[in-house]
């Protein structure tokens, strides 16, 4: 069956597409191996599916932490680490245990909880929790926000886990990897971090086969009448990412046409577009990203290294360091918003370029202004 939904996935019947059941079984078996993840992808592609049905589906014991609402900010308070989801029996943990988890999840009215407070229940609670079940899952949701949560060490924290709690895995999950790539690294460099143990999980986005399939299918499970020529300018438009697709689904289901409901998910994918624009610029702190992706919004065969350096330079007037340049296309490529195919680089999707040439008006002000400063 079907579900076109705008909430994440959570049985895997309806975790659609072979990538993403892919990806369950990679988390499986890292889980059982006693490994810690990271379930990489581009936002919107399902990495929030894919954790939660795996969770469901193998019945694993878990506290699951979101950390999505606070993307783009570049300080975040402890209390962001509030456990959205306790997927364990907390009756019956001792009452030592039961207080922890009061405590971290700020249900203790007018007692002042700093953040040393704060670490060290979780800590007191997750030694119970390792000692009670074979495997406790621990998720991060979006984990490179941790980098800027104040008041906790989180890598301390993730440390401690790893040395000492051998049934607790964590799981963690990220849009811009070459962020989360700092919140997993060892402290100092040379130290024995956790970070070569941790399993990558990619989550792909949907073939253009798999994206009509999941369309026609779904139309068609509730007579909804429709063309092939729609399903695939939906896929030439979107592309492969399941949260868009989806949602031109929910569209059609909710009595739309094909040219309404393409429009508005083409809105609604540059409306998102434009939320992680601004979140990956606050973050990554850098207008070259703005200045890479505009230029190669402006063109449709992309550019060569060569070219977007010559470019870049052009339009700032003065030279931009090899490895800056590496750095920054490496990011944008980890995030899926550009791709290289042999030696040039384009944008990736339809509504990502539209949003740049829109937002190229709102920000070259913003970024000219940076640029004096
Ligand atoms: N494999 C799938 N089968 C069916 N629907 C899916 C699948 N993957 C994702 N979806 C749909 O896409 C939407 C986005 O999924 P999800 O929230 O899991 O993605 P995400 O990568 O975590 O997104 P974000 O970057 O916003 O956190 C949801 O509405 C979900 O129903
Ligand atoms: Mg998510």
């Amino acid at each position: 069956m079907v579900i076109f939904s705008d909430r994440p996935i959570t049985e895997l019947e309806h975790l659609y597409g072979e990538g993403h059941r892919r990806a369950v079984e990679s988390l499986r078996r890292a889980v059982e191996s006693g490994f810690f993840a990271a379930v990489l992808g581009a936002r919107r592609v399902g990495k929030t599916s894919v954790v939660k049905t795996f969770l469901k589906h193998y019945r694993h014991k878990y506290l699951y932490f979101d950390l999505s609402p606070y993307m783009g900010l570049k300080s975040v308070g402890f209390r962001s680490l509030v456990p959205a989801e306790i997927g364990f029996d907390e009756n019956t943990l001792s009452s030592e245990a039961q207080l922890n988890l009061t405590v971290i999840s700020f249900r203790i009215k007018r007692v002042k909880i700093t953040g040393e407070v704060f670490q060290a229940n979780l800590l007191s609670l997750l030694r119970e929790l390792n000692s009670k079940y074979d495997r406790l899952v621990i998720v991060f949701d979006e984990a490179q926000v941790l980098a800027f949560i104040k008041g906790v060490n989180y890598r301390g924290l993730l440390q401690f886990i790893h040395n000492n709690y051998r049934n607790i895995v964590v799981v963690l999950t990220g849009s811009m990897p070459g962020l989360l790539e700092r919140v997993i690294s060892p402290i100092k460099a040379g130290e024995p971090g956790f970070a070569r143990y941790i399993e990558e999980i990619h989550v792909p986005r949907w073939s253009r086969r798999e994206t009509i399939e999941f369309l026609r299918g779904g139309l068609k499970e509730r007579n909804i009448e429709h063309r092939e020529e729609e399903l695939h300018e939906v896929y030439e438009e979107i592309s492969g990412i399941p949260g868009f697709i989806s949602y031109y689904g929910l569209l059609r289901l909710r009595g739309l046409d094909h040219r309404d409901a393409l429009d508005k998910t083409i809105s609604y994918a540059v409306s998102q577009w434009e939320n992680d624009l601004h979140a990956f610029l606050s973050i990554y702190n850098s207008p070259l990203y703005i200045y890479v992706l505009s230029i190669l919004a402006e063109t449709m065969t992309g550019a060569s290294w060569t070219e977007l350096k010559n470019e870049l330079e052009r339009k700032l007037s003065r030279t931009v360091g090899k490895s800056t340049l590496y750095r920054i296309l490496t990011n944008l490529v980890k995030a899926e918003m550009i791709q290289k195919q042999g030696d040039r680089y384009t944008i990736m999707d339809r509504s990502l370029r539209k949003t740049i040439t829109m937002l190229n008006k709102q920000l070259y002000p913003i970024i000219e202004a940076w640029n004096k400063g």
